[in-house]
């Protein structure tokens, strides 16, 4: 067992630096994220829950992981599940074979090779909180290596916090722009701080975010993600100041993929989809929530693995995903 049990945020490894690949013979150093391994890293933004906890689930299996959320509390139940911890205990007590883990939301373990083993440990307290480190001898990629995350826990519209998150990466493949906020309302009754909250959480964390990391995406050439909406193609009544928002991202996203050629951008536009965003929003509206009418949050994820994977000879610059009730199919 290899419990990495830290408090002090200047004492931790580099992010990465612990997460090792036994098994992978040709692992590589990347500067700051010296992630001893031959996979990707990816940067999620708003893990913890909803769409992002579900394109963390579709990449850990291929990605080292950075796991954005607010708190490092609000990330302990994705970073259980991804090292096959449930409730702060391994299902068997201790070390948990990969045909232990939940699997019923779209686990880690994709090989379904029952060698697969996950020993992980986390501390759970203070800045440093989460820093589970992982130890396999199954073959989950291809290569040997099991999956591994680093928590990433800023408040993004802090941006002394996240300048100072974001100086140990030096290098970075992918980063997808998950974390939003829909605050709904008619013109009529939106309110400044309304506005104020909603650009400052879809659009201007998003521009520093990314500025911050140009150098380390520029060094991998790497693709930039952003979850747009299907409200950054239309704005309907009642969703004005959201659909300004991700309309704005999409201006965004635009400019920047004609700004730093060597990056792929990609904005995604999905209708709704089944989270707790969504249930928040229908019970704005006053209607029953129907979660069968909805995207669901994997089938999103999938398609950010599929604009990543894309060959290099094309740009997937714009990806719309509508839902198709389930109950009409
Ligand atoms: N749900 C839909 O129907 C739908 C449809 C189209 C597009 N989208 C877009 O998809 C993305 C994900 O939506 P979702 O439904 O999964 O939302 P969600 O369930 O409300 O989750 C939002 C996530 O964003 C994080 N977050 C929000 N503000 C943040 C901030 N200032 N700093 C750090 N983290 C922050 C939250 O972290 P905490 O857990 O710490 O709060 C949470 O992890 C959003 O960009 C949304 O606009 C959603």
């Amino acid at each position: 067992m290899n419990a990495t049990i830290v408090d002090n945020r200047s004492a931790l490894p580099a992010p990465g630096s612990y997460v090792r690949a036994p098994g992978c013979g040709n692992g590589r150093y990347r500067g700051g994220m010296v992630a001893e391994t031959t996979r990707p890293t990816a940067l999620i933004t708003g893990a913890s829950r909803g769409l992002g906890a579900a394109i963390a689930r579709e990449l850990a299996a291929t990605h080292h992981l950075l796991l954005g959320a607010r708190t490092p509390e609000a990330l302990a139940g994705i970073t259980a599940e991804l090292s096959g911890i449930t409730a702060g205990r391994s299902v068997n007590g201790g070390d948990l074979l990969e045909s232990d883990v939940d699997h019923s939301e779209g686990g880690v373990g994709r090989s379904g090779s029952a060698t697969n083993r996950f020993v992980g440990s986390g501390d759970r307290s203070g800045l440093g909180a989460e820093r589970s480190r992982f130890e396999g001898g199954g073959d989950l990629s291809g290569c040997g290596e099991l999956p591994g995350f680093t928590p990433w826990p800023v408040e993004l519209t802090d941006y002394e916090a996240v300048a100072a998150a974001c100086a140990p990466i030096e290098r970075l493949d992918v980063l997808v722009h998950n974390a939003g906020v829909a605050d709904l309302g008619t013109i009529a009754e939106s309110s400044v701080a309304q506005w104020r909250n909603t650009l400052e959480a879809n659009v201007i964390a998003v521009s520093e975010l990314t500025r911050l990391l140009l150098p380390a995406l520029r060094a991998a050439k790497g693709h930039v993600v952003l979850i747009n909406s299907g409200a950054g193609l239309r704005a309907n009544p009642g969703w004005g100041v959201y659909a300004a928002s991700k309309f704005a991202l999409r201006a965004f996203g635009d400019a920047l993929r004609l700004e730093e050629p060597e990056l792929r951008v990609t904005s995604i536009h999905p209708g709704r989809i089944d989270t707790d965003m969504q249930r928040a929003i229908v019970a704005g509206e006053g209607h029953d929530y129907h979660p069968e009418q909805f995207l669901t949050a994997p089938t999103v994820a999938r398609t950010v693995r599929t604009a990543i994977e894309t060959p290099r000879d094309a740009h997937p610059t714009e990806i719309v995903l509508r839902p198709i009730a389930r109950d009409a199919v």
